[in-house]
């Protein structure tokens, strides 16, 4: 059976390949796409999300506008250095889209859960805001989801807006905080291996020699492989953190390692505003089970994931 599943995007480059990961594969249903601040501003985010959707011939998903900002204050920057100002790398192709879904985010996710109890998974693939108000709209939507694979966090690994903060968390921790504490099982799908699993130039050349999808990928993910060339890697590469959210979520991620502990979100105002705590000091003994855990924190994973995500979206052609 098909893993039924609604997407939260702040829709950008990496976030636009799991949307067509997503939208794509036979062994998932997706029900619904929220959009969220971050990435880039939440009216662009929409228009992304329904771009990508459209693109992939998934135009019948229902995309509802979430969030402009997070729970508390003002939006604290967005990510157009990495995303471009059109969080498509500078090559959206302009192309018109359909309208929104006549409803937010979070009140879409509150619906279609209720309508399908026992079986969605939330994938939020960016700032938690529009999880967390669900939460508040529905507060037994923890007993009715079949789980939450997040991007987002860092156990081991550093953060990358902060030493110690990944950029989703790091957007909106006071969301963060309600949503790791809910008593739902989560996957934190962090920086520890989304950080490992690249789109390297050979695997970019497959997409190239894809059909117009695939080849739209291509073109948006310029400009951000750049960013990651300048600031992080030395060389061209592109990161799919978002991807390998829904492909947890799925079953179609090679899981090597994930221990189940417990996580808090650090939500002070100091240097470590954003980080994910996680507990791993059973590290040293095999991770013994810890009262209260639900989070299963993804260590490792096997990369040929990347293959297999290139390999779906060059193989699509539009009807
Ligand atoms: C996360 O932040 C965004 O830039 C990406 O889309 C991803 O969701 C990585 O830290
Ligand atoms: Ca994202």
């Amino acid at each position: 059976m098909a893993t039924k599943m609604i997407l939260d995007c702040d829709t950008g480059v990496d976030d636009t390949m799991a949307i067509m990961y997503a939208a794509l594969h036979p062994d998932i249903e997706l029900l619904g796409v929220g959009s969220v601040w971050g990435n880039v501003d939440v009216p662009t985010a929409t228009r992304n999300t329904i771009h990508t959707l459209e693109l992939v011939g998934a135009g019948h998903v229902p995309v509802a506008q979430g969030a402009a900002g997070p729970l508390l204050r003002t939006p604290n920057y967005f990510g157009y250095h990495v995303h471009g100002d059109d969080g498509q790398g500078n090559a959206y192709d302009h192309a018109p889209v359909g309208p929104a879904a006549p409803t937010t985010a979070a009140q879409q996710i509150v619906e279609i859960v209720r309508a399908n109890p026992g079986e969605v998974w939330l994938v939020p693939v960016g700032p938690l805001t529009n999880i967390a108000t669900a939460l508040a709209l529905a507060p037994e939507l923890p007993e009715l989801v079949a789980g939450v694979s997040i991007m987002g966090g860092a156990a081991l690994a550093p953060g990358n807006t902060s030493p110690a903060a990944e950029a989703n968390i790091a957007h909106d921790p006071e969301a963060a905080a309600a949503v790791f504490r809910a008593p739902w099982p989560i996957i934190m799908v962090g920086l520890d291996v989304t950080m490992k699993v690249l789109i390297t130039p050979e695997r970019r050349a497959v997409l190239d020699a894809g059909g117009p999808t695939a080849q739209y990928m291509s073109r948006i993910m310029q400009f951000y492989g750049e960013f990651f060339e300048k600031t992080t890697f030395g060389t061209w590469a592109a990161t799919m953190h978002d991807t390998l959210a829904v492909a947890a979520a799925a079953g179609t991620l090679k899981i090597r390692s994930a221990p189940n502990v417990n996580v808090e979100v650090d939500c002070s105002g100091g240097p470590s505003r954003g980080a994910t705590v996680c507990d791993m000091r059973g590290i040293y003994a095999g991770f013994p089970p810890q009262p209260g855990a639900h989070c299963q924190v993804l260590l490792d994973v096997d990369d040929s994931i990347a293959d297999e995500v290139i390999e779906l979206i060059a193989r699509h052609q539009p009807a």
